[in-house]
């Protein structure tokens, strides 16, 4: 894909990750609509980009958040999903309420905007959603989390099934843990020490190389401490 001119919708754009790779896809000529939960967030972020705002816990929001951009852009050739929270704690003391918000917002809302996002694309672009390692490694003390981006990451998987021939390229990013905060503002529980496996720079120029040359994954080898992918 030509960065250079291509229409991008970056949903979750005020978080660390969002904003980086909404800044860099700037640098490489992207025509960019941010979208976030708090209008001043997304100002803070510094881009010269319309703002959009929505609640993933909305999730007809969602979908007409994708139709609002790609009406703005002019059409859309890549929808980056940045937004997501963590929580901590034994499986069997998460609530109701905070599993049902983890699956909604890491899970559900996610799968609402690529969902809207396909038919915009027009059987070209790229859908680039962050997902998490815990897909790969199920990890115990935060089972729903876990939970909420395997069943992310299946659903993309056979997306991308059914895509093969349509031609949306579905894009997995699954990073290991990396220092944003995010633990930090985790709804429930506090997270065990962790150490990072990339730094926010990595994790940026992967995934903006990866949109450009059609990745479909990117994993992170625990034993070689190193990112891997198709
Ligand atoms: N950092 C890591 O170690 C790591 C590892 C693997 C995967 N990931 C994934 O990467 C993504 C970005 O994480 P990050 O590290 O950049 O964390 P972050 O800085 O906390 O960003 C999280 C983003 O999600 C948004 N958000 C949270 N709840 C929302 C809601 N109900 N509606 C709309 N937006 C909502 C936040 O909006 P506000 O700005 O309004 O709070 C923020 O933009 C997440 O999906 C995370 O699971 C992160």
């Amino acid at each position: 894909m030509e960065l250079d001119g291509a229409r991008v919708l970056v949903a979750g754009a005020s978080g660390v990750l969002g904003a980086a790779i909404a800044q860099a896809l700037q640098g490489r000529g992207a025509r960019l609509v941010l979208a976030g939960r708090d209008a001043s967030r997304l100002d803070a972020v510094g881009l010269d980009a319309p703002a959009l705002v929505f609640d993933a816990l909305d999730l007809e929001r969602c979908a007409a958040v994708v139709d609002e951009a790609a009406d703005l852009l002019g059409g859309l050739d890549v929808l980056v999903v940045a937004f997501g929270i963590a929580a901590f704690g034994p499986a069997e003391q998460a609530g109701d309420l905070v599993t049902e918000q983890l699956l909604t917002v890491n899970t559900m809302a996610p799968m609402a905007m690529v969902r809207a996002a396909v038919p915009r694309l027009e059987g070209d672009g790229t859908v680039a959603v962050l997902s998490a390692i815990l897909a790969d490694h199920p990890t115990g003390g935060m089972a729903a989390y876990t939970a909420s981006k395997a069943g992310l990451s299946a659903w993309l998987t056979a997306l991308r099934q059914e895509q093969r021939r349509a031609g949306v390229t579905v894009f997995d990013v699954r990073p290991p843990h990396i220092e944003t905060g995010l633990a930090d503002r985790a709804v429930e529980g506090t997270a065990p020490s962790m150490t990072a496996g990339a730094t926010v720079d990595e994790l940026v120029a992967l995934v903006v190389d990866g949109i450009r040359d059609g990745r479909r994954e990117l994993r992170y080898d625990l034993r070689e401490r190193a990112f891997t992918g198709r």
